[in-house]
């Protein structure tokens, strides 16, 4: 059986790299030599950095925290708002800085950044000492980047989606909780968002070689995966052989892992199929991120969402009564062009009708290239973050009432390690993905405990093993 084992991946990228490039090519780069990752973004980009990781490491590179130590820096980017940007070249300039004390050290920007053509253009013509530029289609290329660098800015962006790549091997940041791609890109073009540019049309992975993964994961002692995709609802539309993200995820309940997560949801693609599927499996975790993004019928229509006010509430109200204890969690824009006092008002009234366990709050940030930046963006900023704090307000009071619920009573949590806040205690998640801080012995980190809620706060729950 075509089963790709983890370890055979690893040892096999070692191989590629052993094969491809001329030993005295490899050999540059020297024993101990070290590369400093830093990721912004989503899980995604959280998850190919364990891809970036891993390719760096089979060059022969060791990871480090301290930016000082690094021989290369790869910074991961995110292009969804403007202030994501803002904080990449402020980090920039200190790897610039750093280049002038360490001229050997090489400086490369990846990510949804990279796909972004002004981005592209302003590295070229201001910043000439960041050293390689690869895309979110080609991070195979980076073993290849660095091998054959000859101290010339090395731009090479695949503005085409490639195809999917099977077998690839990650440095994976856990040995308990595991990331798995079912798809990549994301067809729903919202008029704001910049993904399906970034990252391209959805291709889904077959789900064999998903649910072989999962196995391989498995056989590792892995507890939980998280299926990952922009929008996994839509999983497998554009598959040959069309398969529902319902059906996927219940051959992946079967696969006897103890915890599967997924995100994330879009409103318009979660069917009833879905529902029933989640509540009929014990290890598919009720907890959904179904981002609203705005309550107002019109603003919907505006972000070509697909949905009105009325449908999420309709499908927020049926995913709570049929999945038992379901925890809901959103996303939601303040400040999209036209929006008016009354459209914020009813994104309020969502938010007091559903009561969500969380939210992501944004304020609107035009992207060149999306429709929505070419309307005025005519709300000033004052008035998006008088909108913004006054959303986060009444969003935090609804985390905190939602966690309060959970005071004396007893929840599974999966132990992942110290808290980082009180390394005394051990962080976790229950099933419905409320952060624990448990007072435990280390011996329970990676285990599925009872623990008894002590205390409630907005963000995290205390608690004891019993
Ligand atoms: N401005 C502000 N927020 C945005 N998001 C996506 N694009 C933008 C934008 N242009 C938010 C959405 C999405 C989350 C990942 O980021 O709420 O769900
Ligand atoms: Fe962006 Fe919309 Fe796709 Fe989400 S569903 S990634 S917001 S285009």
């Amino acid at each position: 059986m075509n089963l790709p084992n983890l370890k055979e991946a690893r040892k096999r990228t070692k191989q590629e790299v052993e094969h491809v490039y001329l030993k005295e090519s490899y050999d540059k780069i020297k024993q101990g030599s070290k590369y400093y990752l830093k990721t912004y973004g989503c899980q995604m980009n959280v998850h190919d950095s364990e891809e970036i990781a891993q390719r760096l490491e089979s060059l022969g590179y060791e990871k480090t925290d301290t930016l000082e130590h690094a021989d290369v820096v790869i910074l991961n980017t995110c292009a969804v708002r403007e202030n994501a940007h803002d904080k990449v070249f402020g980090f920039l300039g200190r790897c610039k800085h750093l280049k002038k004390e360490k001229p050997n050290l090489i400086v490369g920007l990846c990510g949804c950044m990279a796909q972004e053509e002004s981005v592209v253009n302003e590295i070229k013509t201001k910043h000439p000492y960041i050293d390689i530029v690869f895309g979110t289609h080609n991070i195979h290329e980076l073993q290849n980047l660095i091998i054959n660098y000859n101290n010339k800015q090395e731009i090479d962006v695949y503005s085409i989606e490639g195809k999917v790549y099977e077998n690839i091997a990650y440095k994976r940041d856990s040995k308990i909780k595991a990331w798995v791609n079912i798809m990549y890109g994301c067809d729903k073009f919202c008029t704001y968002c910049i993904v399906p540019y970034t990252r391209g049309k959805q291709r889904s992975r077959k789900s064999t070689d998903i649910l072989n993964e999962i196995k391989s994961l498995v056989e590792l002692g892995y507890q939980e995966v998280t299926l990952l995709g922009q929008n996994v609802n839509a999983y497998g539309k554009d598959l040959d052989q069309e398969i529902s993200f319902a059906t996927l995820l219940e051959k992946v309940a079967q696969s006897n892992i103890p915890r599967i997560r997924f995100v994330t949801s879009h409103p318009w693609d979660f069917t009833d199929e879905m529902i029933d599927t989640i509540a009929k499996y014990d290890n598919i975790m009720p907890y959904i991120h179904l981002p609203l993004q705005s309550g107002s019928t019109r603003i919907l229509k505006l972000m070509g969402r697909r949905y009105s006010q009325e449908d999420y509430l309709k499908l927020f109200n049926k995913i709570k009564s049929s999945i038992k204890n379901v925890a809901i969690t959103t996303d939601i824009i303040v400040g999209f062009p036209n929006e008016t006092d009354e459209d914020f008002q009813k994104t309020l009234e969502v938010v007091n009708t559903c009561q969500f366990d969380g939210a992501f709050t944004f304020i609107y940030s035009p992207r060149i290239g999306t429709p929505a930046a070419l309307i005025k963006d005519n709300i000033s900023l004052e008035e998006k973050e008088k909108r913004l704090q006054k959303l986060n307000k009444v969003v935090n009071e609804y985390s905190l009432k939602n966690n309060q619920k959970y005071l004396n009573q007893t929840l599974k949590v999966l132990l992942e390690a110290p808290s980082p806040k009180n390394p005394q205690k051990l962080f976790g998640y229950t099933e419905n993905m409320k952060l624990v801080n448990v007072t435990a012995d280390s011996s329970l980190i990676g285990k599925i405990v009872n623990v008894k809620i002590t205390d409630a706060k907005s963000f995290s729950l205390d608690g004891e093993v019993v």
